[in-house]
């Protein structure tokens, strides 16, 4: 598996089953689920926390006030939508936005690892403590993590604030843009090294998954 077309059926296929799922109380209230979207192979996964009102009504992921904060945020960074694949780890709204609870995330985790599966990225991004719980568990703690590169399952994972954070204190965005400096400038360095198409297989660099399920320090 790797090639873009094979990727993108993968995609396809999950962004289906997200669309038609009824495995958890969520699918109830909305209106659209709201599967990843980008391109399948991007170098990049940001992972949010679970879709709002806007992403609701339309489908997709990160268009409403705090994806115009992540715009601004990657595009101070160096980066674009173009380079990122975008998704959450509940991928339909809960009510009131409130944040989603374990067992939604449980059962949209098959979809997320999906996802992680047919884009096989070269780095992680998880977007508040809410995403990075949903990924890795209680370990290591947002407050301890945020900023630094931890390892999920072979792929480095750099935990930084959820865009909406930004929206409620306007210093936090700098820290979120420097973070995904730091983003872009390891994803650069990578493909400087082992180009697109020389790409490791996710699976081939670490444990397989369900060996590690949480956070631990990337070398
Ligand atoms: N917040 C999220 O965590 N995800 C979205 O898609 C939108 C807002």
């Amino acid at each position: 598996m790797g090639g873009l077309e094979d990727r993108a059926t993968l995609l396809e296929g999950t962004a289906s089953a997200v669309r038609a799922c009824v495995r958890c109380r969520l699918h109830v209230g909305r209106t659209f689920a709201v599967p990843g979207e980008g391109p399948p192979d991007a170098p990049i996964v940001l992972i949010g926390e679970a879709p709002g009102r806007q992403e609701d009504r339309t489908g997709r992921p990160f268009v409403g006030a705090a994806g115009q904060v992540l715009d601004r945020s990657l595009a101070a960074s160096g980066l674009s939508r173009a380079e990122v694949y975008i998704t959450n780890v509940v991928k339909c709204r809960p009510p009131a936005n409130r944040p989603p609870k374990a067992d939604e995330m449980q059962a949209c985790r098959p979809y997320l690892l999906a996802e992680l599966d047919a884009v096989q990225p070269r780095l992680l991004v998880t977007l508040g403590a809410h995403a990075l719980r949903g990924l890795v568990g209680t370990r290591p703690r947002f407050a301890d993590a945020r900023g630094t590169l931890i390892d999920f399952e072979g792929i480095r994972l750099l935990p930084t604030y959820h865009p909406a954070a930004v929206l409620y204190n306007r210093r936090l965005e700098s820290a979120l843009a420097g973070d995904l400096r730091k983003v872009a400038a390891l994803v650069r360095e990578d493909e400087a090294r082992m180009p697109r198409g020389g790409r490791l297989n996710a699976r081939s660099r670490g444990p397989s998954r369900g060996a590690t399920r949480s956070g631990r320090r990337a070398r």
